[in-house]
C-alpha cells in the first residue's frame, strides 16, 4: 500500500497503516505469498478465463431462484467471476462448487449483495446512523450485518455509501453519511471496520465496497444520476475525503458512480480510478462498476458503442463490470486489435484475485452455518434498538412536553407510519422483513398496556390525499391527553431514483396535523423519512418534533423509550435542515461571499415599500422571503436536559509545523436529568489561497453528564488537520489566522482563535 501522496507522511497515516494491516490480518509475508499464488494462477489462465473474472452476473434483488443451466455452464468454463443477489443458499453452494471443482483453475466466485444498513436485523438508514455521531454504533451495526449476511454466502457488501449529500431532494441522501466530510470520514472507517472485522478471511467478515466513486451526491438539482460539475479542489477536499478515509481503513473494493464529473463519467474516469485511487492513495483491491454503468457511458455521450465503452472503462482502471457485458463481448477483440493489452487485463484480474485471496475464498470457499442462529438474535435486536435510539433527533420540545409520563393516561396514536412495519425499514432493505419489525403501535401497547393506547391511523399511507379518516382521528385526539402523530415518507419515497422536487410531508398529512392541533391537545410529531422534510406551518403547530429517519426493525421500541424518557434522544443532524426547497443547496460549510448575510441588512420582502428605489448598497446574500438561516443547523439536536458551555481555552496561541494545539472547554449539565451532549469542534481558516468555508467540523465528542456534573472536553489539532488544496492543486497548510469554536451545533459555540505559523 502506497501511503505517500502529495504532502507529508503523518502520524495519522502511520496509525492507519497499522489499522489496515490489522484489519486485513495481512503480514508482508502473507502479501508476498498471495502475490506469488496470483502470478502462478495468472500464468496458467486463458484469455477467456481472465475476462471471465471481470464479469459480474446476477439477478434483480427480488429473484430468489434464477440460476439457469446456461449460467452454470458459464461458471464451469470460468466465464464469470462474481454474482450479485443470489439469495438461495443451495444456489450459492452449487455455483461455488462448480467454480471450485469444475472450472479450469478452481477460482472461487465472490457473491455480493446490497447489505446497506442491516441484513435481517435492520438498523436505521445510513443518514440516521450518521445522526448518531457515534462510530461505535455504526461499527457494531455493520459487524452484525456481516455476521448475518455471511450465513447466506455473501462475502461482499455494496456498502458503505460515502456520498456527501447536500441536497435533500436527492433520494439517495437516505443512504449517505450526510453533508460533512469529517463526519462522513469517521463513519467510513467505522463501517469498514465493522464489515471487514479484524480478519477479512474470517467466515463472518465481508468485503466492503466504498461507493459511489465519486461525487454522485452532487447531482445537479438533486435529480438522481444527474450531471456533476465541480472544481477539483472541492472534489478532493469535500467529496473524496470519506473515500480516502475508507482506503486508509482498508476498504477491499470500490464502486464507480453513475454520474459524470466535468464531462467524464466515473466508470471511464482514469483520473479518479488511476491517478487518485491507485497512484495517490495506493489502493490495491478492485473496482466494480455500478449496474450497467459501463454501457451507460454511451447514453452519456462519452462512448460510441459497447466496444468503445469497454475500452474506455478498462483503460480507465475499472476492474469488474456489473451486469452489462461489454468486457465479455469486446475485451478480446480490443486486445487483438492492440487497443488494450494483456498486461492491462492481468492487472485487473490480479486486483480481483487479491481480494478473493484476502477473503480466504481460495482456502474456504463455502459458507459456514455455525452462526445461523445469530440471525435476529436478542443481541442483534438490542444493538438495532440502541442504534435507533441514538439516531433520534429531537427538533422541538415546547414546554418540555417530552418526555411523557408513563402514568399519563390516554394516548391517541395517529398517522400513516404508526403501524407500517415495511415502511419504517427504509430504503435498500432487501432482506429485512415486515414480520420481524416492531412498530410504534405494538411497542406503545406493550409499554403502556392496550387500554391506554387508541390507534386511529387517520390515513392509510403517507401519500394519501383522501380525508375520510380525519373525523375518527380527531375524535380520538379529543378524548386523549396527548396525540402522537407518526408521519413522514414511505420507504419508497427515498433511495435510488426517488428524488423529490418538493420535500414536504406528502399527501394530506399536513392538513391532518393542523386539524389535530386545533383540538388543543399536545401534538407530538414523530417523523419517519429518508431525508429532512420542509415542515412549513407544522413547525409552529406541533408541540414536539422527533426526527426518527427510517429507524429499522426496532424503531417502535426505540421511539417508545425516548418518548417516555426511558432513554434520551441521542441524535444530532448530519445535514442542514432547510425551511424550503428554494434554499437548497444549503449546507453549513459554505463559503462566505463578498457580501455575507447578516441580520442588520436583511429586510423581509413584505417590509419593502412598493415602488422602493433599487440600490445595491448594503445588500447581502440572502433570500427576500426566507432570509439566510436554515430551519435547523447541521449538528443540531435537543436533549431532555440542558448544557452550559464555558471557558474555551487554547494551549497556545500559535501552531507551528510538527506541533499540535489543545482546545478545551467546560461543559456542565445544568438540567435535572442525565444526558449525552455531542460537543463539536469547528474551525475557520480566515484567508486562503482558495477561499475557505465559514466553518469546518474538525472533531466531536460524546459526553455523558449526570445532573450538575461538569466535564472538560479537549480536542487536539495538528497542522495537517487544517490542510486543503490550493490553486496549484497542492495539499497545503497555509500560515495565517484561524477561528475556533466549541459548540453544540454549526451555528453556536464558544469562540477563540489561533495562528498557524511557518
Ligand atoms: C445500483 C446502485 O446504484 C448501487 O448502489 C447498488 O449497489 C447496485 N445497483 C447493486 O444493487
Amino acid at each position: 500500500m502506497k501511503l505517500f501522496h502529495r504532502g507529508c507522511f503523518t502520524c495519522c497515516e502511520i496509525l492507519m497503516v497499522s489499522i489496515f494491516l490489522f484489519a486485513c490480518n495481512t503480514t508482508q509475508t502473507d502479501s508476498d505469498t498471495i502475490e506469488k499464488r496470483i502470478n502462478s494462477i495468472l500464468s496458467e489462465m486463458s484469455l477467456e478465463e481472465k475476462i471471465g473474472q471481470t464479469a459480474q452476473r446476477g439477478t434483480s434483488s427480488r429473484v430468489k431462484n434464477g440460476i439457469t443451466d446456461e449460467i452454470k455452464e458459464a461458471v464451469r468454463q470460468g466465464k464469470i467471476g462474481s454474482f450479485l443477489n443470489v439469495m438461495n443458499k443451495e444456489d450459492v453452494d452449487e455455483l461455488q462448487r462448480i467454480a471450485i471443482e469444475e472450472s479450469p483453475h478452481g477460482i472461487p466466485l465472490i457473491f455480493g449483495r446490497d447489505v446497506i444498513h442491516g441484513f435481517k436485523t435492520i438498523f436505521p438508514i445510513p443518514l440516521g446512523l450518521a445522526a448518531t455521531w457515534n462510530p461505535l454504533i455504526v461499527e457494531q451495526g455493520s459487524r452484525i450485518s456481516a455476521v448475518e449476511a455471511s450465513t447466506y454466502g455473501i462475502r461482499w457488501t455494496f456498502a458503505p455509501m460515502l456520498d456527501i449529500a447536500r441536497d435533500p431532494r436527492w433520494g439517495r441522501i437516505a443512504e449517505s453519511p450526510g453533508e460533512d466530510p469529517y463526519l462522513a470520514s469517521v463513519m467510513a472507517r467505522a463501517y469498514i471496520k465493522g464489515f471487514q472485522g479484524d480478519d477479512l478471511s474470517s467466515s463472518t467478515s465481508i468485503a466492503a465496497c466504498a461507493k459511489h466513486f465519486a461525487a454522485y451526491g452532487a447531482a445537479e438539482g438533486g435529480r438522481d444520476y444527474n450531471t456533476v460539475i465541480m472544481s477539483e479542489q472541492e472534489l478532493r477536499d469535500v467529496y473524496l475525503a470519506p473515500f480516502q478515509a475508507a482506503e486508509e481503513a482498508g476498504a477491499a473494493t470500490y464502486m464507480t458512480s453513475f454520474n459524470e464529473i466535468n464531462g467524464v463519467p466515473s466508470s471511464g474516469n482514469g483520473f479518479l480510478l488511476k491517478t487518485v485511487l491507485r497512484n495517490e492513495w495506493g489502493f490495491d483491491g478492485f473496482v466494480v462498476s455500478d449496474w450497467n454503468s459501463v454501457t451507460e457511458m454511451i447514453a452519456h455521450g462519452y462512448c460510441t458503442d459497447e466496444k468503445d465503452a469497454a475500452r474506455r472503462a478498462a483503460s480507465a482502471g475499472l476492474d469488474m463490470e456489473m451486469m452489462s457485458t461489454s468486457y465479455e463481448k469486446y475485451l478480446k477483440d480490443l486486445i487483438d486489435e492492440g487497443k488494450f493489452s494483456v498486461a492491462q487485463l492481468d492487472e485487473m484480474v490480479r486486483n480481483i484475485l487479491r481480494v478473493k485471496f484476502r477473503l480466504g475464498l481460495f482456502d474456504k470457499p463455502y459458507m459456514e452455518h455455525s452462526h445461523d442462529e445469530d440471525m435476529l438474535s436478542e443481541q442483534h435486536l438490542k444493538a438495532a434498538k440502541e442504534g435507533a435510539i441514538q439516531s433520534l433527533v429531537l427538533l422541538k420540545n415546547k414546554d418540555n412536553v417530552l418526555p411523557l409520563s408513563k402514568s399519563s393516561n390516554k394516548i391517541a396514536v395517529i398517522g400513516p407510519l404508526a403501524d407500517a412495519p415495511h415502511e419504517q425499514l427504509g430504503t435498500w432493505t432487501f432482506d429485512g422483513e415486515a414480520k420481524d419489525t416492531q412498530t410504534p403501535v405494538s411497542a406503545l401497547r406493550q409499554y403502556l398496556g392496550n387500554e391506554k393506547v387508541t390507534f386511529v391511523p387517520g390515513m392509510e399511507f403517507s401519500r394519501q390525499t383522501a380525508r375520510n379518516g380525519f373525523t375518527e382521528a380527531i375524535v380520538a385526539a379529543k378524548k386523549a391527553d396527548v396525540v402522537l402523530f407518526f408521519g413522514g415518507e414511505e420507504a419508497i419515497l427515498s433511495g435510488e431514483a426517488h428524488s423529490r422536487a418538493n420535500i414536504n410531508l406528502p399527501g394530506a398529512q399536513e392538513d391532518l396535523i393542523m386539524e389535530l392541533a386545533k383540538t388543543g391537545k399536545p401534538v407530538v410529531l414523530v417523523i419517519m423519512a429518508g431525508r429532512p422534510l420542509t415542515l412549513g406551518n407544522i413547525i409552529n403547530n406541533a408541540d414536539a418534533i422527533l426526527m426518527a429517519w427510517h429507524p429499522g426493525t426496532m424503531g417502535g421500541p426505540a421511539i417508545t423509550d425516548v418518548l417516555f424518557g426511558e432513554a434520551s434522544p441521542g441524535g444530532r443532524l448530519p445535514v442542514t435542515w432547510p425551511k424550503s426547497v428554494g434554499q437548497i443547496p444549503i449546507y453549513y460549510n459554505h463559503k462566505n461571499t463578498g457580501r455575507p448575510a447578516n441580520e442588520e441588512s436583511f429586510v423581509q420582502m413584505d417590509d419593502i415599500p412598493v415602488g422602493a428605489w433599487q440600490s445595491s448598497l448594503g445588500n447581502t446574500s440572502h433570500y427576500l422571503d426566507l432570509g439566510f438561516t436554515p430551519q435547523f443547523p447541521f449538528g443540531y439536536g435537543l436533549t431532555y436536559t440542558s448544557f452550559d458551555y464555558k471557558n474555551i481555552r487554547l494551549s497556545k496561541d500559535s501552531l507551528a509545523p510538527g506541533d499540535s494545539i489543545e482546545i478545551t472547554a467546560e461543559i456542565t449539565n445544568t438540567g435535572n436529568r442525565a444526558g449525552t451532549e455531542i460537543v463539536q469542534l469547528y474551525i475557520r481558516d480566515l484567508v486562503g489561497d482558495i477561499t475557505r468555508p465559514v466553518r469546518e467540523l474538525k472533531g466531536f465528542q460524546r459526553l455523558l453528564l449526570q445532573p450538575g456534573e461538569k466535564k472538560m472536553v479537549n480536542f487536539i489539532l495538528y497542522p495537517e488537520n487544517l490542510a486543503f488544496h490550493n490553486q496549484a492543486m497542492e495539499r497545503v497548510t497555509e500560515p495565517g489566522k484561524f477561528k475556533v469554536w466549541i459548540g453544540r451545533n454549526a451555528m453556536e459555540g464558544l469562540e477563540s482563535e489561533f495562528e498557524l505559523v511557518k
